[in-house]
This record gives C-alpha cells, sequence and structure tokens, in this order.
C-alpha cells in the first residue's frame, strides 16, 4: 500500500490556501492518489458546529474560550478523520491546523503562543503533518483581495490590521523554527508557480 502523506495549507485570510490545495487534490488524483481533503475549523460533523461558534458568533468569546473551541475541533477532527486516512494510506490536504490557533489566538490574540501549540498537541496525541504549506501574504494584499469577493467577514477576518500582521508575522516565526516541515511560499507568485512548488514538495516527500 502507498504510504500516507498529511499536507497542511496555511497563511492569513486572503492567502490563496483553498485555490491551492484543490489544484494539489486534482494532480494527485490524476496520478491515482487516494485523497482526503479537508479543514479546520469544521472537518466533521461536530466540527461544522464548533465553526459556527468560532466564525460566526455574534458576541465576544473570551481569547482563552476561543483557543479551547478550536482545540476541540482539532481533538475530534484528529481522532475520526485525519489519522484514519493517514493509516489508510490516504494523502490528506489539510486547510489549516495547529500552526493557525498558535499564530491567531496565540500572536492575535495575545496568549502564550507555546501554551496554545502545547494544548493543540495534547488535544491530538501530539499529531504533526508531514509538510506544512504557508502562503505568506502581506495582509493589506489579502484585505483587498477579501474586499474584492462579495462575501461578509467573520469574526477573525473582521479584525484590525495590526491583528493580521502579528498572525502574518506569528506564521513565519513558526516556519523559521521549523523548517523541515514548512514550505514557505510568496502567495504574491501566480498560481500555477505555486502550484508547482507545492507539488515538487509533495513529490519529494511521497517518494
Ligand atoms: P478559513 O476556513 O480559512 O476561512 P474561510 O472559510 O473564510 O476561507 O478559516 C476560518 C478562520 O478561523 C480564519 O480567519 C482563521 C481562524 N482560525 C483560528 O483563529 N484558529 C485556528 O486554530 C484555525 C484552524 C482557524
Amino acid at each position: 500500500m502507498s504510504r500516507g502523506l498529511w499536507v497542511t495549507l496555511e497563511g492569513g485570510d486572503g492567502s490563496g490556501k483553498t485555490t491551492q490545495a484543490t489544484l494539489l487534490e486534482e494532480w494527485l488524483r490524476s496520478r491515482g492518489r487516494s485523497v482526503l481533503r479537508t479543514r479546520e475549523p469544521g472537518g466533521t460533523a461536530v466540527g461544522v458546529l464548533i465553526r459556527n461558534i468560532v466564525l460566526h458568533h455574534p458576541g465576544d468569546i473570551a481569547p482563552r474560550a476561543e483557543a479551547l473551541l478550536y482545540a476541540a475541533d482539532r481533538a475530534h477532527h484528529v481522532e475520526t478523520l485525519v489519522r484514519p486516512a493517514r493509516e489508510r494510506g490516504d494523502v490528506v490536504i489539510q486547510d489549516r491546523y495547529l500552526d493557525s490557533s498558535v499564530a491567531y489566538q496565540g500572536a492575535g490574540r495575545v496568549l502564550d503562543g507555546n501554551e496554545i501549540r502545547d494544548l493543540s498537541l495534547w488535544a491530538t496525541g501530539g499529531a504533526l503533518p508531514d509538510v506544512t504549506v504557508l502562503l505568506d501574504l502581506d495582509p493589506a494584499v489579502a484585505r483587498g483581495r477579501l474586499d474584492a469577493v462579495d462575501k461578509p467577514f467573520d469574526r477573525l477576518e473582521a479584525e484590525q490590521a495590526a491583528f493580521h500582521e502579528r498572525v502574518r508575522a506569528a506564521f513565519l516565526a513558526l516556519a523559521a523554527a521549523e523548517p523541515e516541515r514548512f514550505l514557505v511560499l510568496d502567495a504574491t507568485r501566480p498560481v500555477d508557480e505555486l502550484a508547482a512548488a507545492i507539488r515538487e514538495r509533495v513529490a519529494a516527500a511521497l517518494s
């Protein structure tokens, strides 16, 4: 049986993760690979309920409660979906994982990033992806992309520019700390160039 692989995509809102996840999925399927495409928050039925709270609750949520909700979604997602898929030999392509919590709840909401990471590691029994693609983008450019799409902002997207600057810096720091897991790409590069760079990294990890 082919070896499983777990790939996560990270980056600010509007950085193009979904487009790249779709292109990677199409390429892997065309090569006969079995793919699980998923996301956090909201990759499971329980996760959809949690996603609705963290993204659409109309009032404030205490930062530690928000961190716990993302961690709860993650615990259930990894246990019931990601780990079994990986064990079956699937390639898991996942939009966001624990690095998003460290960046958004840690740097964004100003909680301790190490505590946030440890919380997620506890929640998932220490599960870490094989490859994490970081699509790095200036939040001002990302905001222009989001404004161009006629979709209301969720609770995180609606945060101030300074919040998104801290999130970006935190993602870059995470990537610098784990260079063997991360592939950092400039998200202003053309879509097909980004896709080719991601394919190359994934192909190397699969071989
Ligand atoms: P996403 O699914 O990328 O949003 P969209 O459907 O609009 O593309 O992510 C939802 C939001 O959740 C995003 O603003 C980042 C935030 N988030 C956290 O704050 N912490 C986390 O741990 C995760 C996974 C996401």
